[in-house]
């Protein structure tokens, strides 16, 4: 069996949760012990009190029965009567017939039953007329009786001193709960900031703070960031220092070629010209660790730009349709070079590009649609590989690259917190292109 169900009705936040997990039982507990105590105390109150005026209407009746006639029991009862403060009435001129009460007047029903255990002869108790008052008639003599008293004789006011006062503690100790609890959460979000921050690609200051648990686990992710942090720059170190490198034998091997003769060497210079490419790529990839950093901008003057630069360097490009025009974080420089590259990759495979934008609540999509062959499902994830050139028969005549563009969008794209998606596009029939970029 299981409680799926259930958490559809668990609040999501921590917040939410801490309240249930401790103010519900107290708040139950609290509610059932009251509830029960007043009511036992209530009731126990009210029975007792209207004991105490059933024996005193008993001795009032009593000196009526043996008075001879009714004004005479008139006379006996007055003194007492007038001491106890209840008002008789003998003959009682309109005698009360049946019980009555408001329907909420719960001590009320507990009156009427205890009047009409220990007191024989009642004709009727009406409480509902008056409640601050009980009326009862008795038909025990030749004539009716009847008697009125104060209702605060037989039932205890409620006890709303108590009830106010639960209340008022009750709501105190929620606010100083919520302030404690505010103050053990933030830290919590703070480390959940920073690590969305960090997923993003941008290091923000982050120390780790509140209880024992949150705090290692605050310290942990710093570790962890510096540790990727390190890694990020030693490969970017390492693989700039291997291109460099690899420059200067590579030149002179250009300039040897150079004093041969021109018909041998010519597929060696190309190989070599190749090769240069290949680094100065690799160099422009490597270097990839070093962005730009994230500033609020409008995407949409962003893609606007992409696409005017790509025109006036004579490529078929144009803007399709751009939805929603928020400014939003990002680096402006490396989304320019990932599109770039898709923008690229679109008029060199296809013979034009179409550029869309679509901002969301949470991400934006910038998407580039060509009319080329696209890329066979199968084959994305390889293209999206550094160094991958899909079958060579596809890219001929078309000046082929070296393989990194996809690769370096993706890249950039990951450090946007977002990713590449690729598709066929149904519009132009070649490849649709998504970067998408967390917001
Ligand atoms: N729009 C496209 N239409 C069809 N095939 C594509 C498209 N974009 C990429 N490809 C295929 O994916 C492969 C990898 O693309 P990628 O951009 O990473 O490298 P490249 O274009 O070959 O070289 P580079 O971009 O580094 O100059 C390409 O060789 C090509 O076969
Ligand atoms: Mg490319």
């Amino acid at each position: 069996m299981t409680f799926d169900w259930l958490k559809r009705y668990v609040p999501r936040s921590l917040y939410g949760r801490a309240a249930l997990i401790l103010l519900l039982p107290v708040v139950t507990i609290q509610l059932v012990v009251s509830v029960v105590f007043i009511q036992r105390l209530f009731e126990d109150v009210t029975e007792q009190m209207t004991d105490n005026v059933v024996l005193e209407l008993a001795r009032l009746v009593d000196l009526a029965e043996a008075a001879p006639d009714p004004e005479a029991a008139r006379v006996a009862m007055a003194p007492l009567a007038r001491a106890l403060e209840i008002e008789s009435r003998y003959p009682d001129p309109d005698p009360v017939r049946g019980d009555s009460r408001v329907f909420y007047d719960l001590s009320g029903r507990l009156v009427i039953r205890t009047l009409r255990a220990s007191l024989d002869g009642i004709t009727g108790i009406e409480l509902a007329e008056d409640d601050s008052v009980v009326e009862l008639s008795l038909a025990l003599l030749e004539a009716p009786i009847g008697f009125t008293f104060d209702r605060n004789r037989v039932s205890a006011k409620n006890p709303h001193q108590l009830l106010v006062l639960m209340i008022g503690t009750s709501l105190l100790m929620t606010i100083i709960a919520y302030l404690f609890l505010r103050n053990q959460i933030r830290p919590i979000r703070r480390l959940a900031e920073a690590a969305t921050a960090f997923g993003r690609g941008r290091v923000v200051a982050y120390r780790p703070a509140g209880a024992t648990e949150v705090r290692s686990a605050g310290a942990a992710f710093l570790d962890m960031r510096q540790r990727i942090t390190r890694q990020i720059d030693q490969r970017t170190m390492m693989l700039s220092g291997i291109s460099h490198d690899l420059r200067t034998p590579l030149t002179r091997l250009r300039l040897g070629l150079s004093l041969l003769d021109e018909a041998e060497a010519e597929a060696m210079t190309g190989d070599v010209a190749e090769m240069q490419k290949m680094l100065d790529a690799f160099l422009d990839f490597a270097r990839d660790g070093a962005l730009d950093d994230p500033v609020e901008i409008d995407p949409a003057v962003l893609l606007r730009d992409v696409a005017e630069n790509a025109s006036r360097a004579g490529q078929a490009v144009r803007i399709h349709e751009i939805d929603g025009a928020e400014p939003v974080v990002l680096r402006p420089l490396a989304i320019t070079r990932a599109l770039d590259n898709l923008v690229g990759n679109a008029v060199r495979y296809g013979d034009r590009a179409e550029l869309s934008l679509a901002v969301g609540r949470k991400a934006l999509v910038f998407t580039v649609e060509d009319n080329g062959p696209g890329i066979p499902e199968a084959a994305r994830a390889d293209a999206i590989r550094p160094f991958s050139r899909l079958d060579p028969a596809r890219n001929q005549d078309r000046g082929g690259g070296v393989g990194l563009g996809l690769s370096i969008a993706m890249d950039i794209a990951r450090q946007h917190g977002g990713t590449l998606r690729l598709e066929d596009s149904e519009r132009l029939g070649g490849l649709r292109a998504d970067l998408v970029v967390a917001r």
